[in-house]
């Protein structure tokens, strides 16, 4: 009995140990496995033949493969993620592209300048006021405005000043104005976001579309006139105020604050891919807003007399209303369009405190 059971026992281990060489034969034989021998042996070619070109593995790791990794988490299993040289590539077009066409819309801006000169009152100035934004309209203007003025500037030296001021500056100083334009941009944005929100609730319903507002587009209105006389009716907002107000505050800014929430708080368990493509929207969306605004700003300032005294002290003469905005001014004559309030203190016709 004793007998029988040892030599089971042997016979089972002979048998063990015979298809144990034979698995461990066919493992160490180059025809089991080979992509990966293959791969070796490509490995050791191209290191003789090409010394230091490592293009087979960094096509391995382009190929996003999953790799092994203890660490528990979100694509925490993709080492290397080879999207981001497309990223980076593509930033770089995007951002050459669109710094080419903002610089060249300010060259536009100073062309236009010398040749039609500052918009100015055809009429004399009454020396009656009419309200054309209140305290409150003007508060939320002026948050929304120099949040996206600040956001502008430093997302402008985070793009481009490794290129262009880095040469000038220096390393020191453009480390100090990068770390610096860094924070004021992520911290800012947040605060643009609630202004934003609070000005488009306050500005929607004076720059809704109306029937006569295509006379203006057809016209330009009048933009194009160096002698300013085409007169154009419009509201109380014409209907380039209006295209900037739903193009610029409304579509740009709200994709510039969703992407710019994704980037500003990675935390947020998002992949690196999702980031990329935040950050491509986000590069597009601002350069093409920051272009916009030139544009609104350079009418706002020095492109029309009077408009900056509207928004800065919140009365304008009735002769500017009745050139500018002669619908609105209709209106408000007529009574069908509260006045607004007096002014504290007398001002001068352009609107001004005296
Ligand atoms: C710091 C630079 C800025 C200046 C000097 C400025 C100037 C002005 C002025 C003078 C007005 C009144 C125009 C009128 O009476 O019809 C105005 C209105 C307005 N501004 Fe600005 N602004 C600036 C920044 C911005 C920015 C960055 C935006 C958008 C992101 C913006 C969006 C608007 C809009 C939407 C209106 C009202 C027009 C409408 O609702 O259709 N402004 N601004």
């Amino acid at each position: 009995m004793a007998s029988l059971t040892l030599k089971r026992a042997a016979g089972a281990w002979l048998a063990a140990l015979v298809l144990g060489l034979a698995a461990s034969a066919q493992a160490q034989s180059p025809a089991a496995n080979p992509p990966e021998a293959d791969f070796a042996k490509q490995q050791q070619a191209q290191q003789q033949s090409q010394p230091l070109n490592n293009q087979p593995v960094w096509k391995e790791v382009r190929s996003g493969q999953a790799q092994t990794s203890t660490v528990r988490g979100r694509e925490t299993n993709v080492l290397i993620q080879s999207q981001g040289q497309t990223w980076r590539a593509a930033r770089v077009t995007v951002s050459t592209a669109l710094g080419g066409l903002i610089a060249a819309l300010v060259l536009v801006l100073f062309g236009y300048y010398f040749w039609r000169g500052s918009i100015e009152l055809h009429g004399a100035p009454t020396g009656r006021v009419i309200e054309r934004f209140s305290p409150a309209k003007r508060i939320a203007h002026w948050s929304m405005g120099l949040t996206f003025v600040a956001l502008g500037v430093t997302g402008l030296i985070l793009t481009f000043g490794k290129s262009l001021l880095l040469p000038i500056i220096g390393y020191t100083l453009f480390s100090w104005l990068a770390t610096l334009a860094k924070n004021v941009h992520n911290f800012t944005g947040p605060v643009f976001s609630v202004a934003l929100l609070i000005f488009i609730f306050m500005y929607a319903k004076d720059n809704l579309p109306k029937a006569y507002d295509l006379q203006w587009m057809a016209k330009f209105g009048g933009m194009l006139d160096r002698s300013g006389n085409t007169h154009v009716p419009s509201g109380k907002f014409n209907a380039g105020e209006k295209g900037l107000f739903w193009s610029l505050v409304v579509v740009v800014s709200l994709v510039l604050v969703v992407t710019g929430y994704i980037l500003n708080f990675p935390n947020f368990d998002q992949t690196r891919e999702t980031m990329q493509l935040a950050n491509i929207v986000h590069l597009v969306a601002a350069l093409l807003g920051i272009a916009m605004a030139c544009l609104h700003i350079y009418m706002g300032t020095v492109g029309m007399k009077g408009a900056l005294d509207a928004m800065r002290y919140g009365y304008v003469d009735e002769t500017w209303a009745k050139e500018h905005h002669g619908l609105w001014y209709d209106d408000v004559m007529s009574g069908k369009v509260p006045r607004g309030t007096e002014p504290a203190a007398p001002t001068l016709p352009q609107g001004r405190p005296a």
